[in-house]
């Protein structure tokens, strides 16, 4: 249902990457024009089939097949990258010094490098560059972070992603391309943790193993992190985990928190000392208030939530973990 402004300037959007596996560049689109200040205008893909289908989509829009080729004809004005992870960077380097607005899909890069340099064209140019953390309105994070208290001082995140099986043959189990197999679906988890643990980080380590399966990501990489004030966080991402573990873990001084996609029970102790495990109901997921708060940021000049310098946290997360894990020693981060 689209929001009702009316009178607003539309801001020309496109997106960088139509691909087929999720259909995103679609979902991009029209999550964008539930905004009134939004106006789809361009696509472009260096796949003449993907950019048919959308024009079959969005009849009308403009199509490339070429980044360069756009930004000289098109006066879009914000581009949603959608593109395998090692491109993110690049690509939005190049957008941002073509003076344009970008949002740039996650993970928002591979490493704190890249993020720098995306942080320092957008600032040169005076335009916006933000992450598509979609998940950081995702119902059980909600939930998670209004019964939060009940468990006193979160001092431990433990959160795990994966299974046992050989990975796809596709792009994502590519490591030059990927980042490895914690960029992924670590790229929420990790964003996830930073929520919770709310606090400077003063050293991250990783530990992984590279053994059973033939394509170029790690089997396994766990990223640690020491947060001031007594506190850890750990995401697991696995392509070789056999015995099942809970997807979050938060362990607090009053109690603790277990939460999957679809459910948070929250433990605690009654006045006898016994425990006391509550399934709470979950709050509703808000992921439209990505594009509603970029919506508002470059219209009313509100305040943007997902910054760049959050997303750079999250990604030095995962690099340095990787990092770590290839020296056999911990990293103290660049940026706390
Ligand atoms: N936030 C979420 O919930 C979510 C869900 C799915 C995917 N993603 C992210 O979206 C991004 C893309 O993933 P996907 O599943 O859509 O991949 P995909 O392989 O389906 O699509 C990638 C598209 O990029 C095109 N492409 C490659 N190089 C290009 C270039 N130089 N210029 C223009 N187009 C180019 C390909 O032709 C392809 O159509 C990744 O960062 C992924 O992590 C996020």
């Amino acid at each position: 249902m689209p929001r009702e402004i009316t009178g607003v300037r539309k801001i020309k959007v496109g997106t960088i990457g139509y691909g087929g596996a999720f259909n995103m560049g679609r979902h991009h689109l029209n999550d964008l024009l539930k905004n009134p200040g939004f106006q789809a205008c361009a696509v472009c893909d260096v796949d003449p089939e993907r950019v048919k289908i959308a024009t079959t989509d969005f009849p009308g829009i403009e199509t490339y097949t070429d980044v360069d080729t756009m930004l000289r004809k098109s006066d879009v004005e914000l581009l949603v990258i959608i593109l395998p992870h090692n491109l993110h960077a690049p690509v939005a380097v190049q957008c941002l010094q073509a003076g344009r607005h970008c949002v740039v899909e996650k993970p928002f890069a591979l490493t704190v490098e890249e993020c720098d340099a995306m942080i320092a064209a957008a600032k040169k140019k005076k335009v916006m560059v933000s992450t598509f953390h979609n998940r950081h309105w995702d119902s059980n994070i909600l939930t998670i972070l209004k019964h939060l208290p009940k468990i006193g001082r979160p001092f431990r995140w433990e959160s795990f992603h994966g299974g046992y099986s050989q990975p796809k043959d596709w792009w994502r189990s590519d490591k030059k391309v990927s980042g490895g197999v914690i960029f992924d679906w670590g790229a929420h988890f990790c964003e996830w943790m930073l929520q919770v643990m709310d606090a400077e980080m003063q050293e991250i380590s990783g530990f992984q193993v590279k053994e059973v399966w033939k394509n170029s990501n790690e089997d396994e990489l766990q990223a640690v992190v020491r947060f001031k004030g007594n506190a850890v966080g750990s995401h697991v991402a696995s392509d070789i985990a056999l015995a099942p573990r809970d997807m979050i873990q938060i362990l607090g001084t009053k109690g603790a928190i277990v939460a999957t996609h679809r459910s948070v029970d929250v433990y605690t102790r009654d006045k006898a000392g016994a425990t006391v495990r509550t399934s709470v109901a979950m709050e509703p997921a808000r992921n439209s208030d990505y594009y509603a708060n970029v919506h508002d940021h470059l219209h009313k000049g509100k305040p943007l939530v997902i910054t760049p310098e959050w997303s750079r946290r999250v990604i030095q997360v995962l690099d340095y973990a990787g990092r770590s894990a290839s020296k056999g020693q911990a990293l103290k981060p660049k940026y706390a």
